[in-house]
């Protein structure tokens, strides 16, 4: 593999091509490629875990491969779109939603008098992400879906998917960054302006949606809210692998950019409530999950990292926050990597994806702790393989950290 390169084919960004792989975009999702390349080079394994399954990407290529696999995260609205993503749905089913997207952009055109009634969801700053005249349109769909399809079901998820879609589609969120920002100027909105247009264009992306619907998932991929810091996995039988993309050490709040889609359907009522879930997540430090940093101890059992000691001490000089942070990130990391071990069969594998990480003048060798850390829980066989280059900044690299359990 070439090393140097930021290889674009093993990012979100492949995903996006991918039918039911680019559904909803998350920049942190990983590489569709590898886990298939994973899979490839170990065809024993047939139990898997993702601990930190985000938008469900090992989960999906399991299914697809036809293997077991269980997916846990602390976010429930990824678990919800990582059932749906890996569920099978009739052709009647199809059918069924594809009728009934035609019915909710008819409501939707017609309900223009309605305006007054409409809900929208309260997101601080909303007009950040959308301007008026896309907000209410986009209200109106929602309206028109939640009326024509009360109740949870299949077809429901799929015009929710769409919908999701419909809401990035048609906000001010440029997501060309590592992390996504705002558009300043609302170019697009003199392009296509037309609220008919906002409307008519769900149809599309419910008609995008369907094409991959439709294609059989042969495995069985199963999704819950867990937390993965401290095993909550106890009844599970054993898994031959671990095969999982962790959060970063680099303050990233996946929270972030998942707030519009978690307001829309409900995931999320107030602002406090997106700190206090990115408080449960590690490295979470949205809201009021970085005041709580402040006050946060460690573990005693899980405080013994002494590559760590010398560069938190270092970061301190510049920021005690930040030195809690990266303090806690492995804190919670050890204990996670503690609770795996005890899950795997014998000779079961792990492959964690990792990025290094800076922090001032500190960089963090990342992928060398989850190695020492590995090493203290009982794996062996521990291999560290670069990836790629993650951007610009010449220091930073995606690795594997993989490892088996004798
Ligand atoms: C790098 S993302 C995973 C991306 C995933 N591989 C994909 O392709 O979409 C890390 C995930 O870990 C989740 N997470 C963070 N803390 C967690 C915890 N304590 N337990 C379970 N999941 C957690 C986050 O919600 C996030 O979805």
């Amino acid at each position: 593999m070439a090393m140097n390169k930021q290889r674009a084919d093993l990012t979100f960004k492949d995903n996006l091509r991918k039918g039911r792989h680019g559904w909803v975009r998350l920049t942190p999702a990983y590489s569709v490629k590898l886990v298939h390349q994973i899979l490839e080079e170990h065809p024993q394994i047939e139990r898997i875990l993702d601990p930190f399954s985000g938008t469900g990407t090992t989960g999906l290529v399991a299914g697809q491969r036809g293997l077991h696999c269980d997916l846990y995260d602390i976010n429930p609205f990824l678990i919800w779109l990582a059932r749906v993503k890996c569920d099978n749905y009739s052709v009647e089913q199809i059918d069924r939603t594809r009728a009934n997207a035609n019915i909710i952009v008819k409501l939707a055109n017609e309900n223009s008098s309605l305006e007054q009634a409409l809900w929208i969801p309260p997101i601080s700053n909303i007009e950040r992400w959308w301007s008026q005249d896309r907000l209410l349109p986009l209200a109106r769909i929602f309206h028109a879906l939640n009326s024509v399809v009360p109740n949870p079901c299949r077809e429901k998820n799929l015009l929710l998917i769409a919908f999701c879609r419909s809401l990035i589609q048609w906000s001010n969120a440029a997501f060309n960054h590592q992390s996504m920002s705002f558009a300043n100027e609302d170019k697009q909105l003199r392009l296509f302006g037309a609220e008919e247009e906002i409307i008519q264009n769900f149809l599309a992306e419910v008609e995008m949606i369907l094409g991959a619907a439709s294609a059989y998932i042969p495995g069985n991929t199963q999704a819950f809210v867990a937390d993965s810091k401290n095993g909550n996995l106890d009844q599970c039988q054993p898994y031959d692998a671990v095969i999982t993309s962790p959060p970063y050490a680099n303050r990233m709040s996946y929270i972030r950019e998942l707030r519009p889609y978690m307001y829309w359907l409900g995931y999320l009522k107030k602002s406090r409530d997106a700190g206090e879930l990115d408080w449960q997540a590690i490295g979470g430090t949205w809201g009021i999950a970085t005041s709580k940093l402040k006050t946060w101890k460690p573990h005693d059992a899980y405080n013994d990292i002494p590559r760590l000691d010398p560069l938190i001490k270092e970061i301190a000089r510049s920021s005690d926050v930040l030195s809690r942070y990266v303090h806690k990130y492995f804190n919670d990391i050890s204990q996670h990597l503690e609770s795996i071990h005890k899950r795997l069969a014998p000779q079961g594998k792990v492959f964690y994806v990792v990025g290094n990480s800076k922090f001032y003048d500190t960089l963090i060798s990342v992928e060398e702790i989850y190695a020492d850390l590995m090493s203290k829980y009982g794996f062996e066989n521990i291999n560290v393989q670069v990836i790629r280059k993650r951007n610009s900044k010449k220091e930073l690299f995606e690795y594997i950290v993989s490892a088996d359990k004798i």
